[in-house]
């Protein structure tokens, strides 16, 4: 039985204020919910006072991007080994906005997934089609596209030191959540896709859905046989809705 996961993608937002709040919310919010687990990613700067107000809760965190490299003349980059340094159990590989901006290709996120787990760290590698593409039918083609990138790299079994999440695009910040029947759809056909390679990891790894969850529909799409949890964005900058995530995993 694969235990649900509730993501909180910060991405680029939050203040050492507005973040101690959240933070210090969700540790005392969370405290009855132990059928789940939680972590927040926050931007790098905010490692610090991540690890420092989590350090001794249930909650892990991770980062939202990383380096492939260790150490070197890389520029506003930041290594595996610095996020550990930070605690960090997690970091988010391949998210769309930066896969859009051509910071993250299919290569490089492959490449990356493989360093992340060398390090110890566990990646949240993310998928997802635009919306051109999923009008044109060719979310099964790109997703696949997507998870055969690291699958080449490190091999299915490599997989599992990871966690996999289906964003599609158009729902990312839309208010337009995929209908909980599309996601387990996509995540079905994922699994199903590992599970010719090997069918224990497919029924092991976790795969979650992201874009636009929120406290109205996590349940709904919680219900759904392959959705293992989600990866939260908006949803996550208001600690109450959040925690309504939070709950709604716990008693999936
Ligand atoms: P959203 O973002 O919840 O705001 O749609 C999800 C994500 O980008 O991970």
């Amino acid at each position: 039985m694969r235990r649900k996961l509730v993501v909180a993608n910060r991405k680029m937002n939050g203040n050492l204020q507005t973040n101690k709040a959240f933070l210090e919310g969700l540790i005392t919010g969370t405290r009855g919910y132990s059928n789940a687990d939680y972590v927040v990613c926050v931007p790098h700067p905010y490692l610090f006072q991540a690890q420092a107000i989590l350090k001794d809760s249930s909650i892990a965190w991770g980062g939202q991007n990383m380096s492939r490299y260790q150490s070197g003349a890389y520029t506003g980059s930041v290594s595996p080994n610095m996020l550990i340094e930070f605690g960090c159990e997690y970091v988010i590989i391949g998210h769309s906005e930066r896969r859009q901006r051509g910071f993250d290709t299919d290569l490089s996120t492959g490449e990356r997934f493989e360093v992340a787990t060398k390090a110890g760290l566990k990646p949240i590698f993310c998928m997802g089609e635009t919306l051109a593409e999923y009008e044109e039918g060719l979310t099964d083609i790109v997703t696949i596209r997507q998870l055969n990138a690291v699958i080449h790299e490190i091999g299915v079994l490599g997989l599992s030191g990871g966690i996999l999440a289906y964003e599609p695009v158009w729902a990312i910040g839309t208010g337009k959540a995929a209908t909980p029947e599309h996601a387990q759809n996509v995540l079905s056909f994922l699994r199903g896709h590992i599970e010719i390679l090997d069918a224990e990891l497919a029924q092991n790894i976790r795969i979650l859905y992201g874009g636009s969850v929120n406290a109205t529909n996590a349940a709904k799409l919680f219900s759904m046989p392959d959705i293992d949890g989600a990866l939260v964005g908006g949803a996550s900058l208001n600690t109450d809705e959040f925690l309504a995530i939070c709950r709604a995993a716990n008693n999936a």
